[in-house]
């Protein structure tokens, strides 16, 4: 009997223009998969943590990438999925790709199969198919390769952060459609008009120059999207004051933090204090009579095998 540990951390996906291409990969929190592997056949899922997730193989995203693993190399082995899950699912914040992300590498460890960076954010992204209707790689990417990437479908890169970047987020209680991320999907724009494309391709090359350059300023002047937020903010009550708290406690830039609802910041802590943004976002919710809860960390690495 052979098990295996990975850790894989939360992310953050789009920044604002970078649509379904950028991420960013938070120190915390984190999912944990603990994988068996057996003589026999079928793939058990048990939840060790007091996050709520589905255990049958067909709806939990670490289950379809484990059984498409097992199909597609041949494999007849009895898996036991334990996941430790830290990261809440439908608030933004990469759960079902740490879990899928954590999967594919403690199975790839476990069988020894050797697989590419492609395959694994490849394997990865179809417990995103599962869990969004479609398999978008950027949350794959971050929590992979952790630090700030950009993805093109399996192709991906990840550049290290500024020293003192940090990241807050405000998540409020706002119920959302069942299969949130496809909802927020469904609901954007098939058409975009040219002038707002080219400001959004401005704006996504301030951030990635940012990020490059280690300038914390010119990352947050480009986290401003004209395509896809408008439209999702909609969905967030308070998103304007929210924004307009953060900007004026210090963030260089804000955002939705992947389809929603949770609201990203940045921050240089060398100049302004993460834990007062955070604040401030909290009670810019609390005056639009929404709950939300907030916390600050740092961009992080990706995920890891968790040697015991
Ligand atoms: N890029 C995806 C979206 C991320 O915005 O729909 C979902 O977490």
């Amino acid at each position: 009997m052979n098990s295996i540990k990975v850790q894989a951390p939360a992310s953050s996906a789009n920044l604002g223009p970078g649509f379904d291409v950028f991420g960013i990969a938070l120190r915390e929190p984190v999912d944990m998969i603990e994988v068996t592997e057996e003589e026999g056949d079928g793939i058990f899922i048990v939840n060790k943590s007091k996050i709520t997730t589905p255990v049958s193989v067909e709806s939990n995203a670490a289950g379809v990438v484990a059984n498409k693993l097992l199909n597609d190399f041949g494999f007849k082995r009895s898996l036991t999925i334990k996941i430790h899950k830290g990261i809440k699912p439908g608030i933004g914040l990469g759960s079902s790709a740490a879990s899928s992300v954590a999967t594919v590498l403690a199975i790839n460890e476990l069988l020894g199969l050797k697989l590419q960076q492609w395959q694994i954010i490849r394997y990865s992204s179809y417990g995103e198919a599962a869990c969004s209707g479609v398999a978008h790689t950027d949350n794959v990417a971050a929590s992979l390769l952790g630090g700030f990437t950009v993805v093109k479908g399996e192709r991906a890169f990840s550049l290290k952060p500024p020293a003192n970047i940090a990241v807050c987020i405000a998540t409020p209680s706002i119920s959302l459609p069942e299969r949130k991320t496809e909802y927020a999907r469904s609901i954007l724009p098939k058409h975009v008009e040219l002038d707002k494309v080219v400001n959004n391709v401005a704006n996504a090359f301030l951030i990635l120059a940012g990020f490059a350059m280690h300038d914390i300023t010119l990352i947050g002047k480009g986290m401003n999207d004209e395509i896809i937020e408008p439209v999702r903010r909609r969905l967030i009550k308070g998103y304007e004051d929210v924004k307009k708290a953060a900007l004026d406690s210090g963030a260089a830039g804000v955002c939705i933090s992947g389809a929603g609802p949770s609201m990203l910041a940045i921050v240089d802590s060398s100049i302004y204090s993460p834990r007062n943004v955070t604040d401030c976002m909290v009670e810019a919710f609390g005056r639009n009579g929404i709950t939300a809860e907030g916390f600050y960390t740092r961009i992080g690495k990706g995920a890891e095998i968790v040697r015991q």
